[in-house]
């Protein structure tokens, strides 16, 4: 990289501390570029930093810092770095992905192309890339490299969003042996455990001495929803409601995108389940609104706001979001690809679904729904993060008489995730709905049985 020996050093600290999601990256990314002609790598690290947030209140700072590396004397890899900014500012989010993979053929070990591809596979819900793009990479890099471990980790993410559970969990166990504050990998292991609904495992794994997650890093929220969402599928909603309050949103929330996602989400099924939230949904709605005021920049995000303000009862707000997408797609628009891509597809069918539930339309949920099913993963996050969509059919499936298809959806269910109170107890309404009284009684047995091993 272009710079003096006391910049590389300090960009080096950087990236260490990124890899860790720790937030000293941002001081130090502040420190970087507080000069008047920073590092090409400093300028490129600062945007990245604001374009990862997804928030688009970053995006004047994101473009400033790419504004500032266009204008320095830059080597060919600081060069792609620009491209990928660029692409990414245009909103073409796809583009910026591809382009960071071409620079990693040529630069396999470049820490922070490689990290940032990662996030944006996230983004785009590619599940082949967020396993293929760290696994390339992870063969050039030296074993003692002292970032290896981490590419591990990104590798074991990628593993368990494409279905290899058993090979996730063994790269995500030895990322965290090498690194118990390598919070990302804490997060694969925690999601291999999820998907396969081994609730106990995960308990015990987020427990345990072998990983530090708990607080002071830029992931803790995410990690503490996935604690709640275990607590959950254990038949335990107070649990998970107290994990919101004092972890997920408070009043002394930040108020970022990344945070708000997962109390949406989180609130949202227990909002699906007849809990009662309190004010919790009014207070997010509130955070929520000012980030969907102006125009769309990330269709996922537009999702769990429009989740907050159905949840809180703000109707108008609801329409309001529909109706200004829906007219910002019947524009026309060179920029912003990608979101106009995952808007048209999954991002507004899903903002109507989720209307149509709390107008209690359920047949209408069900005809939005369905076809799109298979594809939510289109417009970004994970398969945890993407099941309150699965759950908002199942529920409407049950809510307006159809038993068959809600079976259907509750087999699928409990065929990956056996220990789950949640799919026992749908399965015994489904077939209770169908006549099959013996068959309900001993769904809601196995539901009392796991509920049961989970009790404190
Ligand atoms: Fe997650």
């Amino acid at each position: 990289m272009t710079g003096t020996a006391e910049t590389i050093d300090l960009y080096d600290r950087a990236i260490d501390r990124l890899v860790r999601f720790h937030p000293d990256v941002m001081t130090l990314a502040g420190e970087l570029t507080a000069d008047d002609s920073p590092a090409p790598m400093a300028s490129a690290l600062a945007a990245y930093l604001n374009l990862t947030s997804t928030d688009s209140d970053d995006l004047a700072a994101a473009r400033a810092s790419w504004e500032t590396l266009s204008q320095t004397d830059r080597n060919e890899r600081e060069q792609a770095h620009a491209a990928a900014i660029g692409a990414w500012l245009s909103g073409d989010w796809s583009g910026a992905a591809s382009l960071l993979d071409a620079l990693l053929l040529q630069f396999p070990t470049d820490v922070l192309a490689l990290m940032i591809g990662h996030q944006l596979d996230f983004f785009l819900g590619d599940a082949q890339n967020l396993r293929d793009r760290p696994l390339r990479s992870l063969r050039e890099l030296p074993p003692d490299d002292p970032h290896a471990a981490f590419v591990r980790g990104m590798a074991a993410f990628g593993l368990e969003e494409s279905g290899h559970y058993g090979q996730a969990l063994d790269t995500g166990l030895a990322a965290v042996t090498a690194n118990a504050d390598d919070v990302w990998a804490i997060h694969a292991v925690v999601h291999t455990f999820e998907m396969q609904g081994l609730v106990d495992e995960g308990i015990r794994f987020l427990a345990s001495d072998a990983t530090r997650w708990e607080t002071g890093n830029m992931f803790t929220a995410h990690n503490w929803w996935h604690l709640a969402l275990y607590q959950l599928e254990a038949g335990d909603p107070q649990r998970s409601l107290d994990i919101y309050d004092t972890e997920i949103h408070n009043a002394d929330s930040a108020g970022v995108p990344i945070e708000m996602l997962d109390a949406s989400a989180l609130l949202w099924r227990l909002f699906l389940d007849g809990v009662d939230t309190g004010d919790r949904f009014p207070l997010l709605a509130q955070a929520w609104a000012p980030k969907l005021a102006g125009e769309s920049w990330y269709s996922f995000n537009d999702l769990h706001g429009v989740i907050a303000f159905a949840g809180a009862d703000r109707r108008d707000d609801v329409h309001d979001v529909i109706e200004t997408r829906q007219r910002w797609l019947e524009g026309g628009h060179e920029a912003n690809a990608t979101n106009v891509r995952m808007t048209a597809e999954i991002g507004l069918p899903a903002c109507r679904a989720v209307l149509a539930f709390i107008e209690d339309r359920h047949h209408d949920v069900i005809q939005l729904l369905m076809p799109i099913r298979r594809n939510f993963h289109h417009f970004g996050g994970s398969h945890a993060q993407r099941d309150a969509l699965q759950r908002t059919l199942l529920e409407s499936a049950l809510r307006s008489g159809r038993y068959e298809l809600a079976r259907a959806l509750v087999s699928e269910r409990l065929g990956l995730r056996e220990s789950s109170v949640y799919g026992w107890s749908q399965r015994a309404r489904a077939v209770r709905g169908l006549g099959d009284d013996a068959a309900a009684a001993a769904a809601e047995q196995r539901a009392t049985a796991v509920r049961a091993r989970f009790a404190p």
